[in-house]
């Protein structure tokens, strides 16, 4: 019996990094998954979760678009009359520029997806969840939403608004069975970094990469993806309101000069 044997769950973000990772986890574990993303690549993690024996649906949906998020609600529901788990994971990095030359429409735009996309997830998937009376809501928020330096500025606000709107909604939430918790990844190698990791690799430089955390090294996805498995499963029956970060103790510290013993 795996962690997720008798599950439905929607993974959006699917298409690459940490999404595919716990595509894969989640079926792994015994879960029927609908995977989503705006790219095509979600089909590649099917077809990845498939030959590894996993049970899947994929679909291209815009997370922060009420209409596609209502499709993808409805494809799960009319495959499997119910939704144990989502995991509202998709977002985008929205670039680090300076104050002066951001624009609202930018903003907009990483609030859009990383914002908007996790409270619409909450507001169509908690329906049927409320229903069933159970049912676990996973975020992505970052250590970009606990302090600043981890992203831009409408990146940073958009991960704070969603450690915000998981605490709001456990709370509004109450008696209903559906719990939600966040998480706050540290530096993992995904799509979304990966002009981080290229440059750094091309500098000679990759081992000072992750140096800013105690275990000196930066994460991968699949890290990521056994916290989503943890809160997703019953085996977090009594975690809620949380936003539990996964960082190799980054935001552990006050910023100090680091000496290894
Ligand atoms: N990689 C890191 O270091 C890191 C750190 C903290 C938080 N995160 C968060 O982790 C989550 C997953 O990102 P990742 O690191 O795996 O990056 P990634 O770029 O590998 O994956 C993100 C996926 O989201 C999809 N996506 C983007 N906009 C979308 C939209 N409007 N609708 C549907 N899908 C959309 C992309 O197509 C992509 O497949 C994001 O919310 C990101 O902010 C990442």
């Amino acid at each position: 019996m795996g962690r997720m044997s008798g599950k439905r769950a929607i993974i959006t973000g699917a298409g690459s990094g940490i999404g595919r990772a716990s595509s894969l986890l989640f079926a792994q574990e015994g879960a029927q998954v609908l995977a989503v993303d705006l790219n095509e690549s979600v089909h590649e993690t099917a077809e990845l979760v498939r030959k590894a024996g996993g049970q899947v649906d994929a679909m291209t949906a815009d997370v922060g678009n009420e209409a596609d998020v209502r499709a993808y609600v409805a494809r799960a529901m009319s495959a499997w009359g119910g939704i144990d788990a989502i995991f509202a994971n998709a977002g985008v990095g929205g670039g680090a520029l300076p104050l002066g030359e951001q624009t609202p429409e930018q903003w907009m735009e990483v609030l859009r997806v990383n914002l908007i996309g996790p409270f619409l997830a909450v507001k169509h998937a908690s329906v049927p969840m409320i229903a069933q009376g159970q049912g676990s809501i996973v975020c992505t928020a970052s250590v970009a939403g606990l302090r600043a330096n981890a992203g831009g500025h409408p990146y940073s606000a958009s991960k704070a608004g969603v450690i915000s709107l998981v605490q709001t909604t456990a709370n509004s939430l109450t008696g209903t069975g559906v719990r939600i918790n966040a998480i706050c990844p540290g530096l993992i190698e995904t799509g979304m970094t990966r002009a981080t990791f290229d440059y750094a690799r091309s500098r000679g430089t990759s081992d000072r990469i992750g140096q800013l955390n105690p275990m000196l090294r930066h994460g991968v996805p699949s890290e990521i993806a056994h916290m989503a498995l943890f809160l997703a499963s019953d085996d977090a029956s009594y975690v809620n309101g949380q936003a539990i970060a996964v960082d190799g103790g980054l935001s552990s510290t006050h910023p100090f000069k680091r000496r290894r013993t």
